[in-house]
């Protein structure tokens, strides 16, 4: 999975590298350090995703946006900002980043940004995503779910269109080559009509569910109508499975977990001519034909069939979407996960929520439901995944 990786020159040549220090020197597939820096790029809360998930030692390729950053030649990370002044002075060290700031607001008065991150808890993404927006900056970044509430969703992508910003939303494994893999595989009809999607997400029904929610939209198309059931009560967070109905035919069921810590992403297609099958969250893909079956006559089976993969298993997703924004400011273009997508993914999380706590009653999704009073899924002031 990570032979497509290379390593590029430390910008601290005269610091001893630590093991995250090397992941940060992961460069993109096919990049030039000799790029101009043309982008100048800043962040907006620098907790684990921002900053801080590349100490883990157990992650192995770049896990963080100053990290994506680092590796991307044509941008440069110029400044960040946190309240909490020790993961500022940890940012500010591990990043060799001049620019540090408790109020982010500062920052984007005073710094020419052109990439705006923004890594904060998820109440906070509204209105910086807003105030990124208004300051000037040509994309941002947001981490996912894209906001509290659909409304807040809708006019923050109002709000960027309207100004010309482009919005990317980090449903992370939509740059993901396994991914893109298995929907070019759906594209050429490997398995033939997709009729159902069953997927399987550890539980939190915003801060996981909505990743396996924009993966299943992604594969299966618009989604019409959900049904939720809530799990078990939820200290912070719901956890809810249900179904749904796809506008192009296919349904969907989706399994919960009920601990987060319980790693499971998984995702089962099964199409009118054979099964496609995503496990071990993004490590494995397996694609399986309805062959005439040895044992009953006037039946097919599920066989196992190997397809070229054209090598192109990687996995540096983070990269790749900086990449990708990078691509979408040179030239134009949406990005891989556009504000819309976060904003479609959140929706159907509220819509299983509010189907959930009515009784199981089904909940339509419509094209304009911006109007229409959605659920307040927030109870706790942070969202950890
Ligand atoms: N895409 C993914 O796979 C992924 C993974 C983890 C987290 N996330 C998302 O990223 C967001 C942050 O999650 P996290 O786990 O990094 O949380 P975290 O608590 O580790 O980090 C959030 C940071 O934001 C800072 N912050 C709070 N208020 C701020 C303000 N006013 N200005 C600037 N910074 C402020 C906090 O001090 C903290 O350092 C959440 O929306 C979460 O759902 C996404």
């Amino acid at each position: 999975m990570k032979s497509g990786v290379s390593f590029r020159p430390s910008r601290r040549e005269a610091l001893p590298l630590s093991r995250s220090d090397r992941i940060a020197e992961l460069s993109p597939p096919g990049g030039t350090s000799r790029a101009p820096k043309r982008y100048r790029a800043a962040i907006i809360g620098l907790g684990q995703i921002g900053n801080q998930f590349d100490d883990d030692p157990k992650r192995s390729v770049v896990w963080t946006h100053a990290g994506a950053y680092e590796c991307v030649p044509e941008v440069e990370l110029i400044a960040g900002a946190d309240p909490d002044t020790n993961r500022l002075d940890r940012f500010l060290d591990r990043r060799n980043v001049r620019g540090g700031y408790q109020d982010y607001r500062q920052m984007l008065r005073d710094e020419a940004i052109d990439l705006l991150s923004v890594c904060s808890p998820t109440e906070l993404h509204f209105s910086m995503v807003l105030d990124g927006a208004r300051a000037g900056v040509k994309a941002i970044f947001c981490e996912k779910p894209l906001a509290s509430t659909v409304e807040q969703g809708v006019a923050m992508v109002e709000a960027c269109r309207s100004v010309g910003v482009v919005l990317a939303v980090n449903h992370t494994r939509r740059w993901e080559s396994i991914y893109l893999e298995a929907k070019r595989l759906l594209n050429d009809g490997v398995i033939g009509r997709i009729e159902s999607i069953a997927g399987c997400y550890p539980g939190k029904v915003f801060t996981m569910g909505t990743h396996l929610f924009d993966l299943m939209r992604y594969f299966g198309g618009e989604v019409e109508s959900v049904s939720g059931r809530e799990i078990s009560p939820a200290e912070s967070e719901p956890n809810v499975c249900g179904h749904l109905q796809f506008q192009a035919g296919a349904h969907g069921a989706i399994l919960c977990g009920r601990d987060r810590a319980n790693h499971i992403f998984e995702l089962d297609l099964l199409g009118s001519r054979g099964r496609l099958r995503l496990s071990g969250d993004g490590t494995q893909l397996e694609i399986f034909r309805f062959e005439e079956s040895p044992r009953y006559s006037r039946h097919r089976e599920l066989v196992n069939t190997p397809f070229d993969s054209g090598g192109c298993m990687k996995e540096n997703r983070l990269i790749e979407a900086v990449n990708d924004l990078v691509g979408c400011m040179n030239t134009g273009g949406t990005p891989a996960c556009s504000g819309e997508d976060g904003l479609a993914a959140l929706e159907i999380a509220c819509a299983l929520l509010e189907s959930a706590r009515t009784g199981s009653q089904l909940v339509h999704l419509r094209p304009n439901r911006k109007n229409e009073e959605r659920t307040q899924w927030l109870t706790s002031p942070r969202s950890a995944s």
